[in-house]
């Protein structure tokens, strides 16, 4: 047996002693700090779009490293879909970064979150609001069939600091209406609204600055937020989801949860 044979046999021996081990099937690097990639889906597993699970890989002790991460892919697609940022230092994505197709992740297979349809009561329109990863959960939502039953309108806003930051975002939004499952469905209904903070783009500043001066409304021709025919949904780091939170609250909505549907929905894109 050659050295190379011996190392690659070694490697498919922990492979398969990994707990929980799914396959990567798909990576692709967006720019130096964020990439998106692609896993078997365990045949067992039933997840509602917008939903996240711990995913992993094992450390240099043998214990493994789990992390929330959001289901980028709807529910009915065959594989599992997960957009990634690179922390430097990070005791996962520094590991993770490095993935290739045939490797394999830990994935338990326990979905949950609040970022799902059944939190929110019935609407006409929806504003998906996020940040850097956190437009994750929509990228699931904006291929679920159920978005495009259950209102005339969609809106998603992203809001990065730089237009690179944005490229997997458009590229989501882009292919919807070519996509064979809900390409008719999605027709007109969405809008797309990306902003960036700190490089010169279309569209600059804060998405919570542009709603409280109505630039927002200006550009979308929409007469604002309303109780009675706006949902939201709410993705990205603490101090984000605060701001909007009270925005919301503001326009008189009110936080809903799966066990009381309300108007709006949050959760952390991260901890810290
Ligand atoms: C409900 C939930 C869903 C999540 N979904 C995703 C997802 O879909 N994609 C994803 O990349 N991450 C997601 N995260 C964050 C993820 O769990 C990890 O924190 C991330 O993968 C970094 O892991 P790490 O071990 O390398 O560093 P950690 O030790 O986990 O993080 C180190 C620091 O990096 C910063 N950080 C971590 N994640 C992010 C991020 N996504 N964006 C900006 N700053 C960050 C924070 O300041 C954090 O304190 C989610 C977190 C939660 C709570
Ligand atoms: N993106 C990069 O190029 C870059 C490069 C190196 C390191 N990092 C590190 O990576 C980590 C995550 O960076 P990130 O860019 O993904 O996430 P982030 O810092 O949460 O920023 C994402 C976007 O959200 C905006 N934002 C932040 N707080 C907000 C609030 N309260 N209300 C409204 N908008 C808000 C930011 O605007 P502002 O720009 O106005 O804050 C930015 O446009 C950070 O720790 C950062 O230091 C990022």
């Amino acid at each position: 047996m050659t050295e190379m044979t011996a190392v690659t046999e070694a490697k498919a021996v922990k492979a398969q002693t990994l707990p929980d081990a799914q396959t990567v099937t798909y990576v692709k690097h967006w720019t130096d700090r964020l990439f998106s990639f692609r896993v078997t889906r365990p045949r067992s597993l039933r997840f509602r779009s917008g939903e996240f699970v711990m995913i992993g890989l094992l450390g240099d002790n043998g214990k493994p490293i789990l992390r929330a991460y959001s289901i980028a892919s709807p529910a009915w697609d065959d594989e599992l879909e997960f957009y990634s940022i690179k922390v430097p230092g990070g005791p996962l994505t520094s590991r993770l970064q490095h993935i290739k197709p045939g490797d394999q992740v830990i994935l338990r297979p326990k979905p949950t979150g609040t970022l799902v349809h059944d939190a929110l009561l019935p609407g006409k329109r929806i504003w998906f609001f996020a940040t850097g990863t956190g437009f994750a959960p929509f990228a699931s939502l904006l291929r679920e069939p159920e978005t495009y039953e259950k209102y005339d309108e969609v809106i998603i806003t992203h809001t990065c600091r730089e237009v690179a930051d944005l490229a997997y975002g458009k590229s989501i939004v882009e292919s919807l209406k070519d996509d064979p499952l809900i390409g008719e469905m999605v027709d007109d209904k969405v809008k797309y609204y990306p902003t960036t903070t700190r490089e010169e783009s279309p569209k600059m500043g804060r998405i919570t600055d542009l709603l409280r001066d109505g630039t927002v409304f200006r550009d979308l021709g929409i007469d604002g937020i309303h109780p009675e025919t706006d949902r939201a949904m709410v993705c990205g780091s603490l101090a984000f989801n605060m701001e909007l939170k009270e925005i919301l609250e503001g326009y008189g909505l009110r936080e809903g949860a799966n066990s009381e549907p309300g108007e709006y929905v949050v959760e952390k894109a991260f901890v810290g």
